[in-house]
C-alpha cells in the first residue's frame, strides 16, 4: 500500500457522496416544489336556487328563499381551514339580506359543498324604486356576495393565506317561481 492510494480511494468517495448529497438535495427541492408547495384552493359559488317563493299573489307579502352553495376545493397536501363568513344579497345595489356561512376545514385534496339559506322578505326591497317595474315585468335581479379568509397548510411550515371573493348575479322568475345564476370567483394572496 503507497501512500499514493489512500488519497485516491478517499477522493472517489468523497465525489460519491457530493453527487449522493445532490442528488437527495434536488429530489426534496422538486418535492417541495411540486407536491408539497401550497397551492390555491378554489372556492367558487356553484349555484343559487330558489327554495320558497311564499305569497306569490300578495306581492306585499313575497318572501323568497334563496339556497346558496358554494364548493371548495383543497388541491393541497395539507388541510385548508377558512373562517365563518357570510353570504351578503342585494337587489340593484339595495342591501336584501345575509346569511351567515360557517368556517369549515377541507382535508387534504378534498373537496366540499357548503350550503346556506337567506331568506329575502319584500319590505327590503320596497325602498328601491325599481321593485314594481321589475314585479310587473316577472324578473327580480340580485347579486350575492361573499368573501372568504382562509389558510392552507402543508407540513405545519409551509403556510399560505387566501382571500376568495365570490359572486353572483341572481333573476329570479316570479311567474315560474324558479331562478337562475351566474356565479364568478376571484382569489388573492
Ligand atoms: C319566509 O318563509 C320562510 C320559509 O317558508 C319562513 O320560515 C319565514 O318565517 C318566512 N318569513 C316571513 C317574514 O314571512
Ligand atoms: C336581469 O338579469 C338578466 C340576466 O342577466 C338580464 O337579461 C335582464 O335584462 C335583467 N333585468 C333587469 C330588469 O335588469
Ligand atoms: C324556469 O321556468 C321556466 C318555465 O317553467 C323554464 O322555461 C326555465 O328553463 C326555468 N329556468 C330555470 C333556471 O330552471
Amino acid at each position: 500500500m503507497g501512500p499514493k492510494r489512500i488519497p485516491k480511494t478517499f477522493k472517489i468517495c468523497c465525489c460519491t457522496t457530493t453527487v449522493l448529497i445532490i442528488i437527495l438535495f434536488l429530489i426534496t427541492l422538486t418535492l417541495f416544489l411540486t407536491i408539497l408547495k401550497p397551492k390555491q384552493p378554489k372556492i367558487t359559488t356553484r349555484q343559487v336556487t330558489l327554495l320558497h317563493f311564499d305569497s306569490l299573489f300578495d306581492p306585499f307579502e313575497v318572501n323568497v328563499t334563496l339556497g346558496i352553495t358554494v364548493n371548495v376545493d383543497n388541491p393541497n397536501y395539507g388541510s385548508f381551514r377558512f373562517g365563518n363568513t357570510a353570504a351578503y344579497v342585494s337587489y340593484r345595489g339595495t342591501p336584501a339580506a345575509e346569511a351567515p356561512i360557517e368556517g369549515d376545514t377541507i382535508p387534504a385534496r378534498g373537496q366540499h359543498d357548503i350550503t346556506t339559506e337567506v331568506v329575502v322578505t319584500v319590505d327590503k326591497l320596497l325602498s328601491n324604486s325599481n321593485f314594481w317595474d321589475d314585479y310587473n315585468a316577472g324578473c327580480l335581479n340580485f347579486t350575492s356576495t361573499a368573501v372568504f379568509h382562509g389558510r392552507a397548510e402543508v407540513l405545519r411550515v409551509l403556510k399560505i393565506k387566501a382571500t376568495s371573493y365570490s359572486s353572483c348575479d341572481i333573476s329570479i322568475y316570479v311567474e315560474a317561481q324558479n331562478a337562475s345564476s351566474v356565479c364568478r370567483s376571484r382569489i388573492k394572496y
